[in-house]
């Protein structure tokens, strides 16, 4: 992983304070640039305060498509789906458009959705900016160390060694198209992966850059961790 900016933050916190930033910026940019802004969201745990801070943001939101960098293969609304996460902390607070959020149909199973879900994004490619957690094993979206898959834009996933197993993620193609990515990774459970990926461990996270830039956003003391 190379990042073209690393922001240290001194919590999760401010690494949520940061990473908004970086996305209303980069949002401003595109929306200028092009009329609109397309954002790839991540699971997790990390990003819920993120999403909590963008529900308190004036943006015009009409400019903004929000697609998923992976979904979980569950029920609508289960409450660990990704699009669960985003709809109670981020869009039930403000006035969004829900045309402009594209949501997986991945109750269909993970073959059907993917397929479905790269005919329903393709107009939106590429991706203005794609934010990312990393996993405590170096994954990222639902791209796991040690799997292949199809040269697809999203790509099927049967085996997710963190469950659900069934998922549906963008492809390393799709997600290094973005112009630009944003890596939010805090907790010290994350420490190990963090270290692997910033010396070279090939990594699924640590493939991923953006076209133009590439933030890392983390708790951590960068330096000591490239160090070790
Ligand atoms: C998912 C996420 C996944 C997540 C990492 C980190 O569906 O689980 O998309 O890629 O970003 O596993 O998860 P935490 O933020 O919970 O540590």
């Amino acid at each position: 992983m190379t990042p073209t900016d690393c922001l240290e933050a001194a919590d999760s916190e401010a690494a949520a304070r940061a990473a908004m930033q970086i996305l209303l910026e980069q949002a401003a940019a595109s929306i200028s640039a092009r009329g609109r802004f397309v954002l790839a969201l991540c699971g997790g745990r990390t990003p819920e305060r993120l999403y909590r801070r963008l529900a308190e943001a004036d943006e015009d939101w009409d400019r903004w498509h929000l697609v998923y960098g992976d979904e979980r293969c569950l029920p609508c609304h289960h409450e660990d789906r990704n699009s669960t996460l985003v709809t109670r902390c981020w869009l039930d607070a403000i006035d969004f458009p829900s045309e402009n959020h594209h949501v997986p149909e991945v109750e269909l199973g993970s073959d059907v959705a993917a397929a479905r879900y790269a005919a329903a994004i393709e107009t939106l490619l590429p991706l203005d900016m794609a934010l990312l957690g990393i996993g405590e094993d170096g994954h990222t979206a639902s791209l796991f160390p040690g799997h292949t898959h199809p040269f697809h834009s999203v790509v099927p996933v049967h085996d997710a060694p963190k469950p659900p197993a069934q998922r549906i993620s963008l492809s390393y193609a799709t997600l290094c198209d973005a112009a630009a990515v944003c890596f939010l990774v805090t907790g010290a459970a994350k420490h190990d992966a963090l270290r692997r990926c910033l010396q070279g461990d090939d990594l699924p996270a640590a493939r991923i850059r953006g076209k133009t830039r590439t933030t890392l956003v983390t708790d951590f003391p960068v330096d000591n961790v490239a160090r070790r």
